[in-house]
Order: C-alpha cells, then sequence, then structure tokens
C-alpha cells in the first residue's frame, strides 16, 4: 500500500523538488498529500503547485505566539492523516506537542555529518571548523535538535578552497540522493528503531 506523506518547508525546497520527483518515477511508494509551509513566499508553493500537489499556508508571521502557530500546524497535520512528514528546508523548531503527536513519523534532513555542526548553517560551521569530510545526515526527528535516531548519511570532501558555499552545493547534490533513498526505506517499512540505532532491514 502506497504511504501517504506531507512535507514541510519554508523556502526554496529543493529537496522537495527531489522527493516529488523521485514518486513521480515510482521509486518512493507514496503520495505527497500536501505541503505544508509557514512562509508564503516560499518558492516551495510554485514546485508543489507544478506538481499538483495541494498547498497549506501556515503564515507564522499572523498568529500571535508560537504557541498559537504551532497550534494550527498541529491541527493542519493531524488532518493530513499522513505515515511520515518530512522536513525539508523547514526553518522553525518544532514544538514538543507536534513531535509527541508523531513519534517516529518525522524526518528531517541537515546539511552536515551529526553528530557534528548542529543547528543553522551546519555547511559555515564545517568550513569554519576546518574538517576535511563533511556532509549530510536524514534523521528521525525527536526532542532535541538535530540529535533524533540517524537513517542515512552521504559524505563528501572538504576542498582546500572551499567556502560555505561551494560547499553547501556539493552537500546539497548528496542531500537530493539521500533523502529520497531514506523517506523510501520508510515508506518500504525497512527501518527499525531501537534506541537511538535505525536498523535498515
Ligand atoms: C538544505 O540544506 C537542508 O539540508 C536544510 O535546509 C536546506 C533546504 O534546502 N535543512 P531546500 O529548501 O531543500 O532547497
Amino acid at each position: 500500500m502506497k504511504k501517504r506523506i506531507a512535507v514541510l518547508a519554508s523556502g526554496r525546497g529543493s529537496n522537495f523538488q527531489a522527493v516529488i520527483e523521485a514518486i513521480a518515477a515510482g521509486t518512493i511508494p507514496a503520495m505527497c498529500v500536501a505541503l505544508i509551509t509557514d512562509n508564503p513566499k516560499a518558492y516551495a508553493i510554485e514546485r508543489a503547485e507544478n506538481a499538483g500537489v495541494p498547498v497549506i499556508v501556515i503564515d507564522y508571521a499572523s498568529f500571535p505566539s508560537k504557541a498559537e502557530y504551532e497550534k494550527a500546524l498541529l491541527a493542519a497535520m493531524k488532518k493530513q492523516k499522513a505515515h511520515l512528514f518530512v522536513l525539508a528546508g523547514y526553518m522553525r523548531i518544532l514544538g514538543r506537542a507536534v513531535i509527541h503527536a508523531f513519534p517516529e513519523k518525522i524526518v528531517n534532513i541537515h546539511p552536515a555529518l551529526l553528530p557534528s555542526f548542529t543547528g543553522l548553517h551546519g555547511q559555515r560551521q564545517a568550513v569554519q571548523y576546518g574538517v576535511k569530510v563533511a556532509g549530510c545526515t536524514v534523521h528521525f526527528v525527536d526532542e532535541n535538535l538535530d540529535c533524533g535516531p540517524i537513517i542515512l548519511q552521504k559524505c563528501v570532501p572538504v576542498l582546500e578552497d572551499d567556502d560555505e558555499d561551494s560547499l553547501a552545493e556539493r552537500i546539497l547534490v548528496e542531500e537530493h540522493k539521500c533523502f529520497p533513498e531514506a523517506i523510501r526505506l520508510f515508506c518500504e517499512d525497512r527501518l527499525g528503531i531501537e534506541g537511538r540505532i535505525v536498523r535498515i532491514r
């Protein structure tokens, strides 16, 4: 049976696009039931419209508080009856209520090899730290930022003359492979979580 997945994105949406394309190609056995965005100007909206994916805008700026925003977000997420929520460049930290409502049902992609360089600007942190290998991580979302059980990681070299942008570009190429692959494994029921270890069956 095809899984129902819903995507949360705040911006450019290139990872969202990679997921849409993998679904269209039949690589991921799923249907994308919604794009949910906190940003009415997100380019991801155009990508959703082009792919015929319903768009739900929950404009963060229109809510009096984060709590009110999260209430609306949670209600919208519940309506989707999704098996999986995919954070594809969703630029807010999800609140506890949302995380608790969907245990082991939310995945995120982070542009660094976790547990290094959590939070914003993972690629900049990697360049500034001077690591020789960088990459991306797909992980389940738990209460701690960029900390849940790791599903897949891909690495790339950091080159002598790299800056944040050139490294980000190289990592992004891998993100676009890694994220659809992790989502495919989830949708094929091939991921088992034992504590913080994800077993791929
Ligand atoms: C990616 O680098 C992703 O790892 C991070 O946010 C960025 C989103 O890019 N979480 P895009 O919107 O998917 O193009």
